[in-house]
């Protein structure tokens, strides 16, 4: 069994040695915290401890399992937001202890990366992931399904919440990206120039900040002077930016290390700009590339439990020490 709930998804899974999913149970929390533009920490951790043992037992319902047919229980215990965390890694600890089966820790990013095992079987490391998350911008070069290093990450905003904040300031609601992404078909990428910006001496760092400022100044001009935004081209523009800035970086990585298959990850890895862009470039460059299928991009458990198998392989598991952590670097084990 494996458990979710580091966001505002509240996500329980059945998955058998990684690769098959027998049950996947999600509870979005989404439209709650919409009403308040961005997640509400406390208010997700309450609806964790709602839904958590109720999704475990549609899970097994699902799945036609008994309790007694779970062999591990993997959990996310980092990074997250910590109250939202906890929820999990407590309902973890009290499965595993109570039907005595080991208890797996898995990092939140290692995860998205998984979810690329269940949607494809042919697929091992190493390879050269790039991660896009609401919470994270990362090129992570996986040597193997428990040993990576981080090649380059976002000195400050994830791509997420460039996407969600620029969103948010163009009337689109929260969270925007998916919407920004449909809106974006019929614009003209070429109408707004937008900054792309580079970290000085470190090629594979990224910061979208400049850009989060750029958009919501372009909006807030153009509203002092009582001037139309095409939104439409505007989200083409806002993309283009975002896919210029993480496309070439993860393609020269992947050359640079040598690495001939490509990866992508998390909630933003469904953006179509990303998408169009990296499967051509790594064409291009005679590169394999491998996107989650949308329904794996978003956070799930299923993902949780793909990786937590290796892990589990790698002998990661903990005692009922476990605790959950807000931050931890996906190349690190904190045990
Ligand atoms: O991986 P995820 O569920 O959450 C974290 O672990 O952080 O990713 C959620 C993020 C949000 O920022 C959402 O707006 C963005 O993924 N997203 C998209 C698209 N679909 C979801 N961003 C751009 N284009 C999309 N199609
Ligand atoms: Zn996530």
């Amino acid at each position: 069994m494996s458990v979710e709930s580091s966001c505002d998804e509240t996500a329980v899974a059945l998955v058998r040695d990684g690769r098959t999913v027998l049950a996947d149970e999600i509870f979005s929390q989404v439209d709650i915290h919409a009403l308040y533009g961005g997640v509400v920490p406390e208010i997700a951790s309450r609806n964790h401890i709602e839904y958590i043992a109720r999704l475990a037992d549609s899970a097994l319902g699902k799945a036609g399992a008994k309790r007694s047919d779970i062999d591990a229980v993997a959990v996310t215990y980092a990074p997250g937001l910590i109250g939202a965390v906890l929820v999990g890694v407590n309902f973890a600890k009290a499965a595993a202890f109570s039907l005595g089966v080991p208890l797996i820790p898995v990092h939140h990013i290692r995860g998205h990366i998984a979810a690329n095992y269940i949607a494809y079987p042919e697929l091992e490391p190493p390879f050269l992931c790039l991660v896009i998350s609401g919470g994270h911008s990362l090129i992570v070069d996986v040597r193997d399904y428990t040993e990576m290093s981080i090649i380059g990450s976002t000195r400050d905003d994830a791509a997420g919440e460039c996407f969600d904040k620029s969103a948010r300031v163009m009337g689109l609601g929260y969270p925007g990206g998916a919407v920004l992404d449909a809106l974006a078909q019929g614009g003209d990428k070429t109408k707004y120039p937008l900054p792309r910006a580079r970290v000085e001496d470190f090629e594979f760092d990224m910061s979208f900040s400049g850009l989060k400022t750029a958009v919501v100044n372009l909006i807030h001009n153009a509203q002092q002077k009582g001037e139309e935004i095409d939104k439409a081209s505007l989200a083409a523009s806002l993309s283009s930016a975002v896919s210029d800035t993480l496309v070439p970086r993860t393609i020269r990585a992947a050359e640079l290390l040598g690495r001939e298959v490509i990866v992508a990850a998390g909630g933003v890895a469904a953006n179509s700009v990303i998408r169009a862009d990296l499967a051509r470039e790594a064409a291009k460059h005679g590169r394999k590339i491998f996107f989650p299928p949308l329904s794996l991009c978003g956070d799930n458990a299923a993902m949780i439990g793909a990786q937590g198998y290796y892990e589990y392989l790698a002998g990661a598991t903990s005692g009922m020490e476990l605790n959950a952590f807000a931050t931890m670097p996906v190349d690190t084990a904190h045990l």
